[in-house]
């Protein structure tokens, strides 16, 4: 592809000028790590930074034992001693450079990516990026749709900002364009227009929903015809197990999808994609990474070089030993070995939820398809029951319920309304079942059908 159709394609730089904060756009480049990479000019002396000398480091090497994906033999790496050396001082704000290019090499291919602007900057865990993210778009007031049920972390980040929250209702398979779509068109006259839309698009949390293909083009075409971004918060996207082949992400579809004829803009550059390896390397070594356009991942940049300076390179060398000799192939196959765990956790839980509660008609909920999370509404009131309900189902609460009585039985579950962005009761309840086995699982079940009997008044429920 030449530079010209590149150039063409992606959204220019002055596009994202509405999409930075007043703080992002107070906020200057750190004067010393703006020089940094000049430092790398043949024959440079620099007296720039306040690099502590390296000899003082005790480290001599790093070594580890890991279980190769394709052989399930455990094999030990040794960082290569240039890179260790590397990943031992201060380096650049966006990760390890070395890290950063295989990064950006697997965003590539696994979403079949050009180099058309776009850029990855590696965080403190995806959290850490969604939290610089949305301080650095988004000042008070401001609007962001937002989908509902949705992750309560996420929330916390949103309210502290003050970011006036839209729901967009969600069914078992995510967001509803044609509600989305409603929204928009009946967007109040003066009201300003929402900068982005957040999602997570695969094995959601809390819902475990993955958006089919149709759907997300249909909510892509909205984004680029009401001009908003979407931030694709997708640490679920390797842990996707269902039996149709998975949806494209919205990083891939907004280059392969052209809305060309139709008048609407459909140059790339509208999608800020945040990938996690907590869950499919580990949650401790905290890496998360940020894929968008240079211009909104620059300030994340800025935003670190303030707060945090960098990530840790260390941990960024030790993915890097174990991602470069596995290559991408051995990475995937690894993931697919974590994604078919998951699919066994879910079909255990599932099997267990249904003999306890569903068949007794005292939950219901759809099948996740990716992720850890089933998410299932519980029926309170007994339908058979003579006694006439005082709330609708809609108006159902389970916070009560799973706040004070499960504990009191012995079962921590999240009640569905610390998901709903702009709160209020909800039926629902959020269950992880990653860490659980059979006979915990079906132990957990029996005490919450025990919990919901009583709750229906059945006090003699064992
Ligand atoms: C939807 C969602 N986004 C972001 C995160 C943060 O993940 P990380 O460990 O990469 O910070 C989580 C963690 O559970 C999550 O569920």
């Amino acid at each position: 592809m030449s530079t010209e159709s590149k150039t063409v394609r992606a959204l220019p730089e002055s596009y994202y000028d509405r999409f930075a904060s007043i703080a992002a756009k107070a906020r200057k480049p750190s004067p010393i790590r703006a020089l940094f990479p000049l430092e790398a000019r043949p024959n440079m002396i620099s007296l720039l930074a306040g690099k502590p000398n390296p000899s003082t480091f005790p480290f001599e090497s790093m070594s580890f034992t890991a279980k190769n994906p394709l052989s399930s033999q455990l094999e030990e790496f040794t960082v290569d001693p240039k890179l260790l050396a590397e990943s031992l001082q201060y380096g650049p704000t966006a990760g390890l450079p070395g890290f950063v290019r295989w990064l950006e090499g697997l965003q590539e291919e696994e979403h079949a990516r050009e180099r058309e602007g776009w850029r990855v900057s590696v965080g403190t865990g995806s959290q850490d990026l969604i939290n610089k993210a949305l301080i650095t778009m988004f000042d008070p007031e401001d609007v962001m749709l937002i989908e509902s049920p949705v992750y309560a972390t996420t929330l916390t980040v949103v309210d502290s900002l003050s970011i006036t929250k839209i729901e967009v209702p969600t069914d078992g398979d995510g967001i509803i364009p044609s509600k989305l779509q409603i929204i928009l068109e009946e967007w109040p006259q003066g009201k300003p227009m929402p900068k982005a839309l957040y999602t997570i698009p695969y094995g959601g949390n809390p819902a475990g929903t993955t958006v089919p293909l149709t759907r997300r083009k249909e909510i892509l075409a909205l984004a680029r015809r009401y001009d908003f971004l979407i931030i694709e918060d997708d640490p679920y996207y390797y842990l996707y197990f269902g039996t149709l082949p998975r949806p494209a992400s919205y990083f891939s579809l907004e280059a392969s999808e052209s809305e060309q004829g139709t008048g609407v803009d459909s140059r790339v550059g509208r999608v800020l994609r945040f990938d996690s390896f907590s869950k499919v390397l580990s949650a401790g070594m905290r890496i998360g990474f940020v894929t968008g356009p240079a211009a909104l991942v620059g300030r994340i940049d800025q935003h670190t070089q303030s707060a945090n300076l960098q990530s840790s390179h260390l941990t960024h060398s030790l993915a890097l030993a174990l991602l470069s000799s596995w290559g991408t192939p051995g990475f995937l196959a690894h993931t697919q070995s974590v994604s078919q765990l998951y699919r066994q956790k879910r079909d255990m839980f599932e099997n267990a939820l249904r003999k306890y509660l569903g068949d007794e008609g005292l939950a219901v909920w759809s099948t996740p398809c990716a992720g850890m999370f089933v998410w299932f509404r519980l029926i309170l009131t007994d339908p058979t029951s003579t006694q006439s309900s005082t709330s609708s189902p809609e108006e159902e609460d389970s916070a009560d319920l799973i706040r004070t009585r499960a504990v009191q039985e012995g079962i921590i579950a999240l009640p569905g309304t610390v998901f709903i962005p702009n709160g209020g009761p909800t039926p629902y309840v959020r269950a992880s079942f990653s860490l659980l086995d059979e006979e915990t699982t079906e132990e957990a079940m029996r005490r919450l059908r025990r919990v919901v009997l009583r709750a229906r008044g059945r006090e003699d429920a064992v």
